[in-house]
């Protein structure tokens, strides 16, 4: 998951495109995608993009037990949600996937660690305090490595993947909602390849 350094969050309204997205986000050098509970197609987009040779599919936007149950009987291998809930991380952890929960604060980052984690989403990191605020965690919270999303874009990716405590970034900016309505693969492909040039310098 951590590989490339990037994990696209995804919003997928229709399950059709799934396979070409994971295809595309592939041909770019992306072999991972988090697909977002944020609407009804997300199980089955899962379900056909896990079906891509190479793919490693994940749930995004998890916000309780029963859609960690969901995602993993769609094919789900690790799970994302926006903020921490420990009924959330243990239902992933008794499931056997992984679990990337949201933790911005030193209590959030510390409940996380109560629960067995050391990874964990920085969201959203535009308005939390950017790089800085990673640098800042960093001096209490070794041991701690965060996925920061919120804000990510090519430019400003250099700046999080350059810090020591920072495993990936996250975003939608490669797979935006109009490539999807105009089935603009080639645009994901493009950005997609631009995204893992530009993380592969930063992280030098
Ligand atoms: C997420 O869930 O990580 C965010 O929706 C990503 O935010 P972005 O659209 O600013 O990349």
């Amino acid at each position: 998951m951590l590989t490339a350094g990037i994990v696209p969050v995804v919003v997928l309204e229709d399950h059709a495109l799934a396979a070409d997205l994971g295809r595309a986000l592939l041909a770019g050098g992306i072999p991972v995608a988090e697909v977002t509970f944020r609407t009804d197609a997300a199980a089955r987009s899962i379900e056909e993009m896990s079906q891509v040779d190479g793919m490693l599919v994940g749930a995004g936007t998890v916000v309780s037990p029963e859609q960690v149950d969901a995602a993993v009987d769609a094919g789900a291998r690790f799970i994302v949600s926006p903020g921490l809930l420990p009924s959330v991380v243990r239902r992933a952890q008794e499931r056997g996937v992984a679990i990337v929960p949201g933790a911005v604060t030193p209590s959030e980052i510390m409940t996380a660690l109560s629960l067995g984690l050391d990874t964990v989403k920085f969201f959203p990191a535009n308005v939390y305090g950017g790089p800085s605020a990673l640098g800042a965690l960093g001096a209490p919270f070794r041991q701690v490595k965060f996925i920061p999303t919120g804000g990510v874009s090519l430019d400003n990716l250099p700046d999080y993947l350059g810090l020591p405590n920072v495993a990936a970034v996250g975003g939608t900016w490669m797979v935006k909602p109009e490539f999807l309505a105009n089935r603009d693969f080639d645009q994901v492909t493009e950005l997609s390849r631009a995204a893992v040039a530009a993380a592969a310098a930063a992280r030098k």
